[in-house]
């Protein structure tokens, strides 16, 4: 398969928002494009946008890697800096998670049913990862001074580029429906659909962002193991909280709101 090489102009050309993705900066390597906007932050505007056709150090959660070869994927990470206290940014890796789900449908309505979110950042289509978020953040104190949301997904990548431990986790749009998806089209859909969300988001407006990552939940009314704090829990997932929270409900019947954590849905029903 030949890969296109992404084209800022291209991309601009299908963008309708006011201010995200309204500076882009296209590189052909990076070490990560969210390391990218991290070292650009103090100068550039919110709303600028870092793609590369690859990274050689790209980060996923927990300090894994994100499997980035060239010219196969979406490897975005936009700018914001907005006017809110540290305890609300993980949400904004919610509104990245429904931008994507919505970005897919609206491309190709046939992955509506099949793409599922699963808490808090993972993109899935079937039982396995195409994409996820990445949301990383600078504050002083209690001042949010920039976050950078990442995005990765999986376009066109093939079996053979993913390390042998990843095979049965991971795959590509590519490779679960054997299309093949204008990533420069994808990657504006993605930056269309979360201006709005992000825009509502800043005026305290959360309805719609969650309501998204509660229908697409992957997670929502199964039996998962979460790991939490180091600590592995068989849980049964209830719902969303209104901040984006995880409540589940564990073993001893007890109710818990989790903020952050990791979920195996190896023990789901
Ligand atoms: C995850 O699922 O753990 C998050 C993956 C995020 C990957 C993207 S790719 C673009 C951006 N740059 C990075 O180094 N990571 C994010």
């Amino acid at each position: 398969m030949i890969a296109n090489r992404l084209v800022s102009e291209n991309i601009a050309q299908y963008l309708k928002t006011e201010f995200i993705g309204r500076k882009l900066y296209g590189l052909d390597t990076i070490d990560s494009t969210n390391s990218e906007v991290k070292r650009k932050s103090s100068v550039e505007a919110e709303g600028t946008v870092v793609f590369s056709e690859q990274q050689t150090a790209g980060r996923g959660r927990l300090g894994r890697e994100w499997i980035s070869p060239k010219g196969k994927g979406i490897l975005m990470s936009l700018l914001l800096k907005p006017d809110l206290p540290p305890a609300k940014i993980p949400q904004l890796t919610m509104i990245g998670a429904a931008a994507i789900f919505l970005a897919l449908e609206n491309l190709d309505a046939s992955l509506q049913d099949k793409v599922r979110i699963k808490w808090p950042n993972d993109i899935l289509l079937g039982e396995k990862k195409i994409g996820g978020i990445l949301t990383e953040m600078q504050a002083n104190g209690d001042r949010v001074q920039s976050v950078v949301i990442g995005i990765g997904l999986n376009v066109s990548l093939q079996a053979a580029d993913f390390p042998e431990e990843l095979v049965m986790k991971a795959t590509s749009l590519f490779l679960a429906t054997g299309k093949v998806y204008e990533r420069e089209r994808l990657m504006a859909e993605i930056l269309n659909c979360f201006e709005p969300l992000y825009l509502k988001f800043l005026k305290g407006a959360t309805k719609e962002f969650l309501a998204i990552c509660r229908q697409r939940s992957a997670v929502i009314g199964k039996k998962v193991f979460l790991t939490e704090k180091g600590e592995g829990h068989e849980v049964e997932v209830l719902d969303l909280g209104p901040q984006g929270e995880l409540i589940v409900k564990m073993a001893n019947g007890k109710i818990s709101s989790i903020i952050s954590g990791e979920i195996s849905l190896s023990f789901s029903s």
